[in-house]
């Protein structure tokens, strides 16, 4: 099949180009985003395949199938970026890297709570200056605190049991909750949650109910000083609430991953322009504040494992076979 791969990094190129050794495929990377603009770029590929900030929205598909492609390859889990009523209207197939490193996402989001906690990224620069003074550099023990867990799905679970082994105890939210939950996993109803965790981890998916789910009423529920952290998807936080939250220190800590307006930054070099985006500024300023673009994923690992099973899904697709990880409206195979 021919298959062009938008959002194409270095490192997409290494890691695919490995994963179709056997030249099964002939893959074309494009360096642009799939947007309305860019997507006749696709013209004469039978697939796309594209990544968390490629817009696959109704227009864009029906160029897409215009020009007679019919697979759309997704690089990541999430498919909220796919209008999948679009395109299954229009007999498109859309499959998925259902889970290509829970762990690595699991650790990140540790890694982040980890810093915040002890303000790692302050007492790197400070060492650096010769300034080996300690005030503003005070953490807390984790042991013995109380972390929520917002969705235990594949990394939910994970960040769970890393997090219990701190000796922290785990209350955890999901309207589905999991059979493969370790008995120290105790749900609770979201109200519950808030009122009880001093950290609050998201990995739920983004939907309708989750769009927005931490707003200022959610907010106005959680213990004073809660950490928060995100590698979800940025919708998941509402940017504005979240803000007035830590200018009155109702939030102590904030970490990110993702961020709602993204698309607009994450994964480029924009160190030589001005970023416009007053709102994401806004949040660099805070020193209780530890953005990351997006990076949860990037191990050595995942990546492998996307390409592998992103080659597989293709395969499955050109032979007609059914072991590929299709996206059907809202439900998965
Ligand atoms: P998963 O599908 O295994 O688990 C998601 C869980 O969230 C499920 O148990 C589901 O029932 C639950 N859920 C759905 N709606 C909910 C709600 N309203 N409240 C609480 N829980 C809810 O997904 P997985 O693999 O654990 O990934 C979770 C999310 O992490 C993905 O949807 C994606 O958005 C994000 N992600 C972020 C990455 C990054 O690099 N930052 C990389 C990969 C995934």
């Amino acid at each position: 099949m021919r298959i062009a791969v938008f959002s194409a990094k270095p490192y997409d190129r290494t890691f695919l180009t490995r994963a179709n050794a056997a030249e099964r495929h002939s893959i074309s990377f494009f360096d642009a985003r799939l947007t309305v603009d860019t997507a006749p770029l696709a013209k004469g590929f039978d697939g796309v395949c594209a990544f968390v900030n490629d817009n696959l929205e109704a227009a864009v598909l029906h160029q897409l199938h215009g020009h007679g492609t019919t697979l759309v390859a997704l690089r990541s889990a999430g498919f909220n970026h796919v209008d999948l009523a679009a395109a299954e209207r229009l007999g498109m197939t859309v499959v998925r890297v259902p889970a290509y490193s829970p762990h690595a996402v699991a650790e990140h989001a540790v890694a982040l709570l980890l810093s915040l906690n002890r303000l790692t990224y302050r007492a790197y620069n400070r060492v650096r200056e010769g300034n080996f003074a300690l005030d503003g550099l005070l953490g807390f023990d984790l042991y013995g605190k109380t972390v929520g867990v917002i969705g235990t799905g594949h990394i939910g679970l994970i960040f769970a049991d890393i997090m219990h082994g701190f000796g922290c105890q785990i209350v955890a939210s999901d309207p589905f909750p999991s059979p493969d939950a370790k008995s120290f996993v105790e749900y609770v109803p979201l109200e519950t949650l808030y009122a009880q965790a001093d950290i609050i981890s998201l990995h739920c998916p983004l939907t309708s109910d989750t769009d927005h789910l931490i707003d200022a009423h959610a907010i106005a529920q959680m213990k004073p000083g809660v950490m928060l952290i995100n590698t979800g998807r940025g919708r998941v936080v509402d940017t504005q609430a979240v803000i007035a939250g830590l200018k009155s220190g109702k939030i102590g800590r904030l970490g990110l991953d993702v961020y709602e307006e993204e698309e607009q930054l994450f994964f480029e070099d924009l160190s030589q322009g001005v970023i416009d985006d007053d709102q994401f500024m806004r949040l660099t300023t805070f020193h209780n504040v530890l953005i990351t673009g997006h990076q949860a994923f990037f191990t050595a690992e995942a990546l492998t494992n996307i390409a592998e099973t992103t080659l597989a899904n293709i395969d499955a697709f050109d032979r007609g076979e059914g072991t590929m990880h299709r996206v059907v409206n809202a439900t998965l195979d």
